[in-house]
């Protein structure tokens, strides 16, 4: 099996819940954690989005090392699990913008022919070694294209995709699950015998069936919360492994 490249980010630079690295000094010391006033054209929400990404050790941790947002460490830790890419992989991203789990991906399968596809609905700056695909994956007319422009066998599906969040919990809940169905159906099309699927989701019941479905396809699933996914939320991610189709 190759191994992966060794410039991908070290288990060590990825920040860990536990220490929470960027709140202490190097002396042990700990730093103030920043606190964000309302200001008049600020609204409540507004401020403790940006209080939370000041105190964010993944947002820190990201910006240092290039990656174009926090996600980068989500996809980092999977790997490390599930040991998910290999050198020359094919691989699709699905819900890619704005980019940092095809950085992830590019640094992983880049030498020895691998390519990335990423793929979104809106625009993504170009990433070395990955191909930049403007589609939606709601639309049958599009996906087919994607499908006919893929040049190689596809090893691994990713999908990140969410729909703009109504903060109605079970509206979300099932328009991710209906996004996880579509990228799985994308992914029997495309995936070679053996391939990986992996998808978020946000908890709420459906992905239960979903998972089963996945069971059915798949010789190995899993479901995972990676620790740079924000305690509090419903996120999860599916992983399946050794696709049978
Ligand atoms: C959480 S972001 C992905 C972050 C990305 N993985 C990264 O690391 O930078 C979710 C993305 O899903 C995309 N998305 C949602 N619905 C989609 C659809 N029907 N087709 C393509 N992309 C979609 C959104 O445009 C958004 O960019």
């Amino acid at each position: 099996m190759a191994s992966k490249r060794s410039s991908r980010p070290s288990r060590k630079s990825v920040p860990s819940r536990t220490k929470k690295p960027s709140s202490l000094r190097a002396d042990g010391a700990r730093v103030a954690h920043e606190r964000v006033k309302t200001a008049k054209r600020r609204s409540t929400s507004s401020a403790r989005w940006l209080e939370r990404q000041l105190n964010d050790p993944y947002v820190a941790a990201a910006k240092s090392e290039g990656y174009r947002s926090r996600a980068a460490y989500k996809l980092i830790e999977l790997d490390e699990r599930f040991d998910l890419f290999h050198r020359g992989d094919a691989v699709v991203d699905l819900g890619a913008a704005p980019g940092s789990w095809t950085q992830v991906a590019t640094e992983c399968v880049g030498k020895g022919g691998g390519i990335v596809y990423a793929v979104d609905l809106v625009d993504i700056e170009p990433v070395s070694g990955a191909k930049v695909i403007h589609a939606d994956l709601g639309d049958a007319d599009a996906v087919q294209a994607l499908i006919a422009g893929l040049e190689h066998p596809i090893d691994i599906v990713l999908s990140d995709m969410a729909p703009p969040a109504t903060g109605h919990a079970a509206t979300d809940h099932l328009r991710i699950v209906a996004l996880c169905e579509t990228a799985e159906a994308f992914a029997e099309e495309v995936l070679r015998p053996g391939g990986a699927f992996v998808a978020k989701v946000w908890q709420g019941g459906a992905e239960r069936d979903f998972l089963a479905r996945l069971k059915q396809r798949y010789d190995f699933v899993k479901h995972a919360k990676p620790q740079a996914s924000r305690a509090g939320s419903a996120e999860m991610y599916l992983v399946a492994q050794g696709c049978r189709s």
